[in-house]
């Protein structure tokens, strides 16, 4: 039987998620499904960066450091991260952006296995992973090496001259879910390291760090976690490690003691060693905000209301769209992502004339339409006026014109 909107309207009204849509600030007529690129705004977030500027860099300047509590929001934030990704406490901190993160954890894992000389990764890694352990291997002089293998083949090529394994859980274009407890112990199990950046993950699907085992972490702060355009990142250092890194980005704000000024740089203990310089504190506080909403709500609610939009978006595709020659680029279902794509070989231009009628997603060469799922703050019924935005433009072939197929900077 075909589905209908009605029938997306009452699965709104059932949703127990439905309330956190409240919190958030988004335009009229418009369904954004790119809270995988870009989280959308909290209210919160913009009451919390208002008062940052307000009262607490306007009126109490630099006191604000002490006053406000400045100087420990990195670790406060990264104990609010922390419980997303099954962590401790003092096992995430807020820092820097997710490439630089991933710079200082495989420069920290190459150290802490100075006789082997791989870094393991997949071809269809997001691409700052790959560059960073490129950049980091030319600058130690070209003695290791980036070893690709695919995916699904990854666990299997681990051997002992594998320094550290490096995946993203959730692949930001298939929107494939690794298995991280089953990969990490076969990291361990040849004496590897693992590395997980959990951009795509975090905030969307329950992560349990510490029951994988896992060593290191980096993920995102301004995709599911809703912190803001270049929001900060974080990263995890497992507890049984913490004292075995050595900072490669040595920076006084990880000093164990900054305000000594010392000649000799001497690491914090624990997680704070991995700050580097001063912690964008305006930002950083929208980020804290928003992960109060955010840890309010159940992830299992959020991983089942996941699923069932997907679910959901893949059938109306199939019902309203089913001759327009899409192709289903998504995970299968049990390793799925917060996230569904669809392959098109016009797919640029019927992204752009989606996102001209009012429904947002994003593209991702050469031909996949990407939509992602935001529990917190999408309806069914979004997703049901998604899918007709993407059949008028199908019908009509709106997509089929210049301007929609000149290429932005930013796709
Ligand atoms: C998996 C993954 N890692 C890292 C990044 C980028 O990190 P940043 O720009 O914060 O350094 C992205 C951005 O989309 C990503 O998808």
């Amino acid at each position: 039987m075909a589905l209908t909107r009605a029938e997306c309207l009452a699965r709104d009204k059932a949703d127990p998620l439905a309330p956190f849509r409240e919190r958030f600030v988004l335009p009229e007529n418009i369904v954004y499904l790119d809270g995988n690129s870009l989280g959308a705004l909290p209210k919160a977030a913009a009451a919390r960066a208002r008062k940052a500027v307000e009262v607490e860099w306007g009126g109490d300047l630099i006191k604000s450091w002490n006053v406000h509590r400045w100087i420990d929001l990195p670790q406060r934030a990264g104990a609010k991260i922390a419980r997303l990704v099954g962590a401790k406490a003092g096992e995430v901190i807020v820092a820097d952006s997710t490439s630089v993160n991933l710079f200082k954890m495989l420069a920290a894992a190459l150290r802490m296995r100075p006789e082997r000389r791989v870094i393991l990764s997949e071809p269809g890694n997001f691409p700052t992973d790959l560059y960073v352990a490129q950049g980091l291997i030319e600058m130690l002089g070209g003695k290791h090496e980036l070893k690709l293998v695919p995916g699904e083949k990854v666990a299997a090529a681990i051997d002992e001259n594998v320094a550290v394994v490096s995946l993203t859980h959730v692949n930001y274009k298939s929107g494939r879910i690794h298995d991280m407890a089953a990969v990490t112990a076969a990291a361990h199990a040849k004496g590897a390291l693992m590395l997980w950046d959990l951009a795509h993950s975090a905030g969307a699907l329950p992560v349990d760090l510490n029951a994988a085992r896992a060593d290191l972490a980096v993920g995102c702060g301004y995709k599911y976690l809703n912190g803001g355009p270049g929001a900060p990142a974080y990263l995890f250092v497992a507890e049984r490690h913490q004292e075995a890194v050595r900072p490669p980005l040595a920076g006084w704000m990880g000093h164990a003691h900054p305000f000594t000024f010392d000649v000799d740089y001497e690491p914090a203990k624990g997680i704070a060693r991995n700050l580097c310089g001063t912690p964008p504190i305006i930002s950083m506080s929208a980020l804290d905000a928003a992960l109060d909403v955010l840890i309010e709500a159940d992830m299992t609610l959020i991983r089942e209301k996941s699923l069932a939009m997907g679910d959901l978006f893949l059938a109306l595709v199939d019902q309203e769209c089913g001759s327009h020659g899409f192709k289903n680029g998504s995970a299968a279902r049990h390793e799925r992502g917060s996230q569904v794509g669809l392959l098109h070989p016009e797919g640029y231009a019927i992204m752009q004339a989606l996102i001209a009628r009012g429904v947002i997603g994003d593209f991702r060469a050469p031909d996949m339409l990407r939509f992602g799922f935001a529990p917190l703050y999408n309806r069914y019924v979004e997703v049901w006026d998604a899918v007709a935005g993407l059949k008028a433009v199908m019908d009509s072939r709106a997509w089929d014109t210049a301007s929609f197929k000149a290429r932005a900077a930013v796709t």
